[in-house]
């Protein structure tokens, strides 16, 4: 039997952190062997808001690297860059076209962007979640693995697949989002009613794949939890839930025996234990990249070899889609 395929994507915007890691990239890595997997770092999303453009090129590098360096293996997964496969903008626009107003507008992410830098609503941030559809419906993509953040946007993308389907016959598969048990929201460490971000400006907000064992120790040390002194999953006290949440998913321990584990112990305990386990999972990821990172010209290879590999795939179904419209 064929493997489902799976699709996802991450920005090459601000710097990759534990929240991208425990809500997608591990899942990604984890569970390389049951899927067939194509990944994608997409840079056409990051020009949304605005960038440096020689820093976006870095970055696009940098990050192809880090999802290298975290374990995501091209004898078993594709990795490329969006906009080196053309279809991506161009399907976009077909879904466009099939996409109401009202439901574009009901997008919770751009009116948060939108709120949070007022200076930049341009109509590419408007149309972002089109072209996160396209990204997907283009491989035929039977899952999505993400973050709880991105569960609105592949909710449109099966809407506009399943309308495509009915008004102009089966073009597109309706992909299921998965969305892990643990670690889809990880919180901000400074502020655990506001999700770690990567726009944040908070000091101790979010922990970056790359810190150091000391400024993971500092941040950790620094978090924000409450003053009450049992350590219990409880999901009115945030800061504690977010810590237990990060630990349970990267011990794999079950909650009873992390209460357990806990019990007489107070927060020191619980943010030397969280920090430690981050410390030792983040170790190998950090020099693994630091090791990729001076063979830039291995990187690209790669990431051309996986484009040139699921081209192919997007192009049938851009084929498909334009001619089931009537562009011909
Ligand atoms: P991006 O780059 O913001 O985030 C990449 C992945 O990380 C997840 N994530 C989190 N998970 C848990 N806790 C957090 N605090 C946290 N912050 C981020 C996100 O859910 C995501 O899975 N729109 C997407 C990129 C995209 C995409 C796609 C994803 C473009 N096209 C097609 C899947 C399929 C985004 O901005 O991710």
């Amino acid at each position: 039997m064929s493997k489902k395929r799976v699709f996802s994507g991450i920005q090459p915007t601000g710097q990759i952190h534990l929240g991208n890691y425990l809500g997608a990239v591990k899942n990604w890595v984890d569970s390389q062997d049951v899927y067939e997997n194509i990944f994608c770092v997409v840079n056409s999303h990051a020009i949304t808001t605005p960038q440096d453009p020689k820093e976006l090129r870095e970055k696009t590098f940098e990050l192809a690297g880090m999802l290298l360096a975290c374990g995501i293996d091209v004898g078993k997964s594709s990795l490329f860059v969006q906009s080196e496969i053309d279809a991506h903008p161009s399907l976009a626009w077909i879904l466009d076209c099939n996409i109401a107003m009202g439901e574009m507008n009901r997008m919770t992410q751009f009116k948060d962007k939108s709120l949070k830098n007022p200076k930049n609503v341009n109509v590419g941030l408007f149309n972002y979640p089109a072209l996160m559809a396209a990204d997907i419906l283009l491989y035929q993509a039977d899952g999505v693995p993400v973050g709880e953040d991105q569960k609105q946007h592949l909710e449109l993308a099966r809407n506009v697949a399943i309308k495509f389907n009915r008004d102009f016959g089966t073009c597109f598969k309706i992909p299921e989002p998965m969305i892990p048990e643990v670690g889809a929201r990880v919180m901000g460490l400074d502020d655990p009613q506001s999700k770690m971000s990567k726009s944040h400006k908070g000091a101790n907000h979010a922990i970056f794949l790359l810190d150091s064992p000391d400024v993971i120790l500092k941040k950790f040390k620094k978090a924000t939890t409450d003053s009450l002194d049992t350590i219990v999953f409880d999901t009115e006290r945030k800061g504690l839930y977010n810590l237990l949440g990060i630990y349970e998913v990267l011990t794999q321990k079950s909650r009873e025996s992390i209460e357990a584990e806990f019990v007489g112990k107070g927060y020191g305990a619980l943010k030397l234990a969280v920090a430690e386990v981050v410390i030792e999972t983040l170790r190998p990821i950090r020099e693994e990249y630091m090791r990729l990172s001076a063979q830039k010209g291995y990187i690209a290879q790669i990431l051309k070899e996986s484009a040139d590999k699921v081209r192919p795939i997007a192009q049938a179904t851009y084929q498909r889609a334009k001619e089931l419209v009537g562009l011909i």
